[in-house]
């Protein structure tokens, strides 16, 4: 796939949730393939700037080909989600310093997930179409690859990754069918694992998915520690806005749809870090520090739907800071 084939997830309600606008500065924490971050780029004209930023060198290629033509518009990171406060601080985008960040930029985007540069490239171990090794890192240079992981659980810790990230039905016996293959091949790839999944699930129904697709999406997520990425950068998101800018956040997974939840609740209330059971004046209660600037996630729709499958299950909840919590 190329990078002009991939096609952004509900472009245009990200663009409506961050209002991108002449000379504002915006990060993209999954660039990606470089898509969203080509229109933000387009609708911050002619002299906005966007930071991008992803853990995969191969996709941070491909997004610097795709926004060649922004020059100097464009800055692009080999980094984390979860460092998001340091990253943008080093390029001296925070007005007071790491510890004590005040913001920041006008717009901050996470297109969680697998891109489809990624999801396509039997090489990289995501794919259990074509064989390909037991990789599934994003950052192939960090971390462990899914072969080691795999290695180092027991079978009960395994039907637990499988349970939690995967919502696996019969998730013990697909344990044990993978660590089986584990322990008696020479060799192992992903088109392997996905033949054991599938031989001890019921056979594949016309216009279901693929039977090992639970397991893979579990141990990728495992592997790449997406969860633990999510919770870091949602505690810490907020030193990096400006007040009044906003950040949308596309998830493909229920757990990871509850922690945005969640969290851009807790930031939407009043004084959220008010010990229970004080009485609190009106200044001590001050105002919210966000406003949701979405009650129910947006999904695709229709048309989306039939140009991109992927689209299916994504979600999309947007927040809007408001500035210090405690009223001046
Ligand atoms: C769904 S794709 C983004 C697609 C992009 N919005 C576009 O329009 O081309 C997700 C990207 O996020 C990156 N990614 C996922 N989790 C990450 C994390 N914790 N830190 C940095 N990058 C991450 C992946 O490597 C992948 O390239």
């Amino acid at each position: 796939m190329t990078a002009t084939a991939h096609i952004p997830v509900l472009l245009p309600e990200c663009l409506h949730l961050l209002q991108p606008r002449t000379g504002g500065v915006y990060c993209d924490t999954t660039v990606g393939l470089g898509g969203h971050a080509e229109a933000l780029l387009e609708a911050s004209g002619p002299d906005g700037r966007l930071v991008g930023i992803d853990r995969d060198p191969e996709a941070l290629v491909a997004a610097g080909k795709r926004l060649a033509r922004f020059g100097d518009r464009v800055t692009l990171c080999h980094g984390e989600l979860q460092d998001v406060v340091e990253i943008l601080d080093a390029l001296g985008l925070l007005d007071d310093g790491v510890d004590d960040a005040v913001g920041g930029v006008d717009g901050l985007l996470a297109d969680l997930g697998v891109s489809s540069l990624q999801l396509d490239s039997p090489e990289r171990g995501f794919s259990f179409q074509r064989p390909g090794p037991l990789d599934m890192r994003m950052n192939p240079d960090a971390g462990q690859p899914a072969s080691a992981f795999l290695a180092g659980l027991s079978e009960k810790e395994l039907t637990r990754v499988l349970r939690k990230y995967g919502e696996q039905p019969r998730a013990p016996r697909v344990a044990r069918a993978i660590k089986q293959y584990l322990d008696d091949s020479d060799e192992t790839d992903t088109a392997g694992l996905a033949r054991v999944v599938a031989a001890v699930l019921p056979a594949r129904r016309p216009g279901t998915v693929h039977p090992a697709t639970r397991a893979f999406m579990a141990i990728r997520i495992a592997v790449n520690d997406e969860l633990g990425q999510l919770e870091r950068f949602l505690e810490r998101f907020v030193r990096v806005l400006a007040p009044g800018a906003s950040l949308a956040v596309i998830t493909f997974h229920s757990l990871e749809d509850r922690l945005v939840k969640r969290r851009f609740a807790r930031l939407s209330q009043v004084a959220p870090d008010a010990p229970a059971g004080l009485p609190l004046t009106e200044a001590e209660l001050g105002r919210p520090q966000a406003e949701l600037l979405t009650r129910k996630p947006l999904r695709a729709g229709d048309v989306e739907l039939a140009q991109n499958p992927r689209s299916r299950s994504a979600k999309l909840r947007g927040l809007r800071y408001l500035g210090s919590q405690v009223a001046a």
